[in-house]
């Protein structure tokens, strides 16, 4: 259980879900975390859950860049260096294209794509730092195939698919270390999820989605993380994990 041991690694999206699931693999791994959510009271609490000590909390907005800049400040002045960089914090909402306005196009995209961009400008210098930095980013398998309904959300996560590779090509043309890789969970049980897993139609036709028959679980995909952020996966980068059951292989 060592296997990120004294690395210091940044999970966005933390008090919650999968981030908060990749959290508590991470500690048990050896490694300190920085833990930020703009959920503050869920932060405190998840931070307290978890093995080892040292983790900071950072409340904050992923969608502010000022935030990011302290942030960066802030991780510099107590590690020097940033081993991981998680960019988890995200969310979806469906809706039909006719249906969404300008406004939640715009703060799908916000949330779940230009967090992923500020997150990697502004910490890259401390990764770079690392000389073994790796990045992993939150998709989905909605940022490889759509459905009815998703055009926002998939638009995002299919950006974060790409912004990925091109983050990996760049870093591995300036020779800083970086990997960069995206994650790919299908249907996922987490709190963002369980209001749809409740109505009894919605979650059949999601099972009827997936080979294995099952809805996944946070820890199953803080796995795949935990392995993209480890030197298990020193020859990867700009690939796609996909976590999903099967869903995407039919
Ligand atoms: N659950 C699934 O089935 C599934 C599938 C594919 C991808 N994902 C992606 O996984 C990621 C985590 O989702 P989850 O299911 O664990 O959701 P979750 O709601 O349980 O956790 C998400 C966390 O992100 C935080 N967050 C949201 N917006 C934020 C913002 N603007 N600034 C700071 N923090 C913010 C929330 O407070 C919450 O703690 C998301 O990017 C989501 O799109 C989830």
């Amino acid at each position: 259980m060592s296997r990120l041991q004294g690395r210091i690694a940044l999970v966005t999206g933390a008090a919650s879900g999968i981030g908060l699931a990749t959290a508590r693999r991470f500690a048990a791994e050896g490694a300190t975390l920085i833990l930020s959510d703009r959920n503050g009271d869920a932060l405190s609490d998840a931070a307290k859950s978890l093995p080892g000590d040292g983790h900071e909390v950072v409340v904050m907005d992923v969608t502010d860049e000022q935030a990011w800049i302290a942030l960066a400040d802030r991780v510099k002045t107590r590690f020097g260096t940033l081993d991981i960089l998680v960019n988890n914090a995200g969310f979806g909402k469906f809706a039909s294209i006719a249906d969404t306005t300008l406004a939640q196009w715009r703060s799908i995209i916000a949330v779940n794509l230009d967090s992923v961009f500020l997150g990697t400008k502004y910490m890259m210098p401390l990764l770079a730092a690392s000389g073994r930095g790796a990045i992993v980013n939150m998709s989905s398998i909605r940022g490889i195939v759509a459905g009815a309904g998703t055009g926002s959300y998939s638009a995002a996560k299919g950006g974060v698919r790409m912004f990925t590779k091109a983050t990996a090509i760049e870093c591995a043309a300036a020779g800083n270390g970086v990997r960069a890789n995206s994650i790919h969970p299908g249907h996922i049980a987490t709190p963002l999820t369980a209001p749809a897993h409740a109505d009894a139609e919605i979650a059949r036709s999601l099972l009827a989605d997936v080979p294995l028959g099952r809805i996944g679980q946070a820890e199953e995909i803080a796995d795949g993380i935990l392995f993209l952020a480890s030197d298990e996966s020193r020859y990867m980068t700009g690939a796609e994990l996909v976590i999903d059951g099967g869903s995407t292989a039919q």
